[in-house]
């Protein structure tokens, strides 16, 4: 792969936002690692080795979370992701009157035979799942059957856990109803690019898409950014200049489904509900590691936390499903952010009025508290979990080594409600006055 270097960052404190990076070429010819460009000679664009793409997929997991899609999506889905990285299925698919997880598992034991690769899937509300979650001390992705909740966080969280213990050192996701097997193995390809290049053990890759193929009064239209993300961008970045005191464009993946990062980071976060859980890395981090309102860990300070934000070349084609699912999406992007303890007044009162001026709330009335939080995976018992479900059919993948384990579950707490006070908040800026 051929690709840019990123050439604008911004600092939030030992946080790095690296700007968008457009990929030259997806194929940059078979050339050898020895022979890539050395870190300082790397210019303005950089050759990644096909070994040092592979280097990183040999140590990542691709989580695929899926709730009744088409199964013929799904094959074109599992056929993009290149052969080296682990899979993971993991399914909130009804189980009647259809067993649609029955189908999906058939679907994909069928396919590992021809792809003879690792690849499992586990359904969000088994049981043993929910006993081994008790047993790990991490109940709170629990609803008040004790089963996991649904919702696409509550499945990626659990196969972060899954992921962990694969021995997996990255984890990346990618939606299940993707039309484009091309653009799924390109995603892929540019995660691994990104945390190839990642001088922190603590880094994030996310997808900008080029665009999203719409048929616009008969004609294919190329769209440039979803409809909600511009939206959640654009408050984000409000959000950053409020403590900086420059404006700034540079968050452009504010809900970026497609996404990767380090298990170092993924272990460390704290996490929300459903679809807010993308816009929420961004919130979580600078609240987390900022260093406005707490710095818990203090080798994630000490190295710094790394985005990135690549634009992919493949148009993004995925199901329809429906206005109110997008509403309801970037409510929940809206909702997180307004309700950071880091978010000041004005920016709160932003927030109201674009929801407003969208027909998403009315005139007068707050913003409905929809959103659940859920406390870093650190606070999750791995050795407790695993022995609950060492028998479990997919056990087999779990070839951690957790002779150096050592759980440390320190306190409960969500970092939002460890803040008291609002002395951190910045001012609001004076306007200037220019003669
Ligand atoms: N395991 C699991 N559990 N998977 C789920 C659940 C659930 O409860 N709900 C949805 N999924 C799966 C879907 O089957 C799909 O593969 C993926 O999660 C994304 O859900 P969609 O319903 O297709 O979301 P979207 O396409 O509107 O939004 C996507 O893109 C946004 C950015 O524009 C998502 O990835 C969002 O998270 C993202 O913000
Ligand atoms: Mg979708």
């Amino acid at each position: 792969m051929r690709i840019e270097i990123p050439r604008e960052v911004e600092r939030f404190g030992p946080v790095q936002i690296h700007d968008v990076q457009k990929v030259w070429e997806l194929d940059s010819g078979l050339k050898h690692k020895r022979n890539e460009p050395k870190e300082k000679d790397r210019r303005v664009i950089t050759r990644i080795s096909y070994e040092s793409l592979q280097e990183i997929q040999e140590q990542m997991a691709i989580v695929v979370p899926i709730k009744d899609e088409k199964i013929k999506l799904l094959e074109g889905v599992l056929a993009g992701i290149p052969h080296h990285c682990t899979v993971i299925l993991v399914s909130n698919s009804k189980r009647e009157p259809v067993d649609r997880f029955k189908i999906e598992k058939d679907a994909l034991e069928h396919m590992g035979k021809f792809m003879k690769k690792e690849i499992f899937i586990a359904h969000q509300k088994d049981p043993l799942l929910a006993e081994a979650l008790k047993a790990a001390g991490y109940e709170y992705i629990l609803d008040e059957n004790g089963m996991v909740r649904s919702g696409k966080a509550e499945g990626m969280i659990l196969s972060t856990i899954l992921a962990f213990l694969c021995g997996k050192k990255y984890i990346g996701f990618i939606d299940s109803d993707n039309y484009f097997p091309g653009a799924v193995y390109e995603y892929v390809q540019e995660y691994s690019a990104a945390l190839y290049s990642a001088k922190s053990s603590y880094s994030m890759v996310r997808i900008a898409w080029h665009s999203k193929p719409k048929i616009v009064e008969s004609s294919l239209f190329f769209a440039k950014r979803g409809r909600a993300s511009e939206h959640t961008n654009k408050v984000l970045n409000n959000l950053m200049s409020s403590y900086t005191g420059y404006g700034t464009e540079i968050i452009k993946t504010g809900n970026a489904g497609e996404h990767a990062m380090s298990m170092d980071l993924a272990l460390n976060i704290d996490y929300s509900s459903g679809y807010s859980i993308e816009p929420y890395h961004y919130i979580n981090v600078l609240e987390k590691f900022g260093g406005v309102i707490g710095s818990p860990t203090d080798d994630v300070m000490k190295k710094g936390i790394q985005f990135f934000q690549i634009e992919s070349r493949n148009p993004h084609l995925h199901e329809v499903k429906g206005e109110e699912h997008v509403k309801s999406m970037s409510k929940e992007a809206m909702e997180v952010i307004y309700r950071s303890p880091l978010c000041p007044d004005h920016l709160k009162e932003e927030i109201k009025q674009d929801l407003i001026n969208r027909d998403l709330i009315k005139e007068g009335e707050e913003l409905p508290e929809t959103v659940r939080y859920y406390p870093a995976l650190s606070k999750c018992n791995m050795k407790k979990f695993l022995e609950v479900v060492k028998d479990a059919p997919y056990a087999e993948n779990f070839t951690v080594d957790l002779s150096n384990y050592q759980y440390k579950n320190g306190t409960k707490k969500l970092i939002r409600d460890k803040v008291k006070g609002k002395d951190h908040l910045p001012q609001a800026h004076e306007k200037l006055e220019i003669k």
